[in-house]
């Protein structure tokens, strides 16, 4: 494992980027992922709307159409659908109305998606626990560190996006604009299209597409419980011009009402970052990562309220 931790050290100061083989996840169900999600994007968009968002309610789930998501206060070009945790209408954090828990919204068509969503976020869970386990090592701490404190019930985002071709016609360069993600790490799977781009030294890079492979980035919580030490790395999604594209990203954050602080001896408290992209300050941050993440995707959705 240690040369597997050092290696991950590395990438995350560096870049804050790197990628994942070797995690066993099954190709099977990586498979039968991808073909009911371009069965579900195939349809008219009427049937979509059947699970938009605004069915979803305060657990934050459901069907988005092209343009409805803002990145950086401008609408992205693509459309998706959000899943998380399958919690039932008696779990307490449902009952207490708890934003961004509760149940998620399947389509009746195609009703394999279901299945493979739930086994998918199930597997995911597992390698996300993994991947956190080598970030431990490779700061020195017990590989069980996020396990047993902020990650120990992980506040778990799944999204299938799906981003179309633009035509030639079209003036739209962004799938997704400038923007870090929120929590502890990123597992992307994405198909042989390409287009996700990184940020590194002020330039950007395009990340290569490694068949197999998960792209892992860090989020905005490593990032501060690091000081700044592990980065919370700008990537952005080019529009793809020739056909359409598919990513699927599992978002693995701290619990819901975890209160992220730095840790201890990490790097010197007087650290001091780049500007960021959102002019926010992640040293200054106070409150839990629920709180964090709902003010952010206000920002997201601001239709949503
Ligand atoms: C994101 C993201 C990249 C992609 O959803 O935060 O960066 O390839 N997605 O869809
Ligand atoms: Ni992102």
């Amino acid at each position: 494992m240690r040369p597997v931790a050092d290696q991950i050290g590395a990438a995350c100061r560096e870049h804050g980027f790197f990628c994942v083989v070797g995690h066993g996840i099954d190709p099977v169900l990586e498979a039968s992922l991808e073909r009911a999600a371009q069965d579900f994007f195939a349809l008219p968009v009427e049937e979509k709307m059947r699970i938009a968002m605004q069915h979803g309610g305060r657990a934050w789930r459901g069907y988005f159409p092209v343009g409805a998501e803002l990145t950086s206060g401008k609408p992205d070009r693509k459309e998706g659908i959000y899943f998380g945790s399958e919690l039932a209408a008696t779990d307490p954090r449902v009952l207490a109305r708890t934003p961004m828990h509760g149940a998620n919204l399947f389509p009746t068509s195609p009703p394999e998606l279901r299945e493979a969503v739930l086994e998918y976020i199930e597997a995911m869970t597992s390698l996300g626990h993994a991947v956190l386990r080598g970030i431990a090592l490779s700061l020195g701490l017990n590989a069980d560190y996020f396990a047993t404190s902020c990650a120990r019930d992980p506040l778990l985002l799944f999204r299938v996006f799906h981003y179309p071709a633009v035509t030639t016609s079209e003036d739209a360069t962004w799938g997704v604009g400038e923007h870090t993600d929120y929590g502890l790490i990123t597992l992307l799977k994405q198909d042989e299209v390409g287009g996700l781009e990184v940020k590194h030294n002020g330039r950007w890079n395009s990340v290569p597409v490694v068949p197999g492979a998960f792209v892992c980035n860090l989020g905005d919580m490593l990032d501060r419980m690091t000081r700044g030490l592990y980065v919370s790395t700008p990537h952005r999604v080019v529009a793809p011009r020739t056909r359409d594209r598919l990513s699927f990203p599992f978002f693995f954050d701290p619990s819901y009402d975890a209160r992220v602080e730095p840790i201890d001896g990490i790097a010197p408290p007087t650290a001091t970052r780049a500007h960021r992209w959102d002019d926010l300050d992640l040293d200054a941050l106070d409150g839990t990562y629920g709180a964090y993440l709902t003010a952010k995707v206000a920002k997201v959705f601001p239709s949503l309220g």
